[in-house]
């Protein structure tokens, strides 16, 4: 499908690998220039080095820990010095800690918080200007753990339902100033965190990696793990014209996993 992005820009967080990555390499395949931001430089310049499958778009990368407070800001003005404009911000960059709730720390609470709401909340604010002068859209990557409460996912979960009103009440804000404001919630997504996460079930059950993978897929009542590009197909759909009247939706991609209205 032509989603007429082409010559757009767009910055996403999180985008040295998994997801980030994904929808990165999905808008650069649609013609748009991106700023890649992480804390890993050499693995964002990696990824970017694979972004030039067509030579009219550009890249720029920028390496923070969106933890810090004037991270957001910096970011932003990496890639306005780059390419000038901006408009298309992912907040994607999320590392919320998974396990048994008595276990947690109050620095795994303070850290999920400080990169996943706090982040997307400075990097809304420092991109908003931008994106209102274009008329620009925002998209937050959530997680399907806002939708129900799970045991060993309180902290993501928490996270993920804050951010979930944050973006419907940016996106009452958008609708005056011209900025749309939509989430995605993933279930479970083939990246790294995944990895991580079968290997905890593995740990936890003593299983090998084909008993976690059943386990995770029973426990969503699913058939299969989704893949990061179909999260980047998505992203470019909303953020395109084709997507024009998304407006504070909440889109959950999931296999299913969700039953929940
Ligand atoms: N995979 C899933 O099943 C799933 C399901 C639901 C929701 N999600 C959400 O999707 C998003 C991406 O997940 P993923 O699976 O792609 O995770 P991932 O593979 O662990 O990648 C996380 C990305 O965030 C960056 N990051 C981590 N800490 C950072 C920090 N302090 N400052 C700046 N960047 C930081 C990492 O890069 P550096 O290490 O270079 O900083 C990396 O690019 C997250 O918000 C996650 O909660 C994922």
């Amino acid at each position: 499908m032509e989603l007429g992005l082409a010559g757009k820009v767009a910055l996403v967080t999180g985008a040295s690998r998994g997801i980030g990555a994904a929808i990165a390499t999905e808008l650069a395949r649609e013609g748009v220039h991106v700023c890649l931001v992480s804390r890993d430089m050499s693995k964002l310049q990696e990824v970017a080095a694979g972004l030039t499958n067509s030579a009219s778009v550009r890249t720029a990368v920028h390496a923070a820990d969106l933890r810090e407070p004037d991270a957001a800001a910096g970011a932003v003005a990496a890639a306005i010095a780059a390419f000038g404009r901006l408009d298309i911000l992912v907040n994607n960059a999320g590392a919320t800690k998974r396990a048994d709730f008595f276990t947690l720390t109050e620095e795994d609470w303070q850290d999920g918080f400080a990169l996943k709401f706090h982040g997307y909340v400075r990097m809304t604010r420092a991109a908003w200007p931008h994106l209102r002068e274009v008329q620009g859209s925002v998209i937050n990557i959530g997680g399907i753990g806002a939708r129900a409460g799970s045991a060993e996912f309180t902290i993501g979960g928490s996270v993920n339902v804050a951010l979930l009103n944050f973006t419907k009440a940016m996106a009452d804000i958008g609708i005056q100033q011209g900025v749309r404001v939509n989430a995605i919630n993933p279930g479970l997504i083939e990246t790294d965190r995944f990895t991580r996460n079968v290997e905890r079930v593995m740990r936890e059950r003593n299983v090998d990696r084909e008993g976690a993978l059943a386990f995770l897929l029973s426990a969503g009542g699913t058939k299969r793990v989704g893949r990061p590009e179909e999260i980047g197909a998505l992203a470019a759909f909303i953020a395109s014209a084709k997507g024009d009247f998304l407006q504070g939706s909440v889109i959950d991609i999931d296999g299913g996993a969700t039953r929940s209205l």
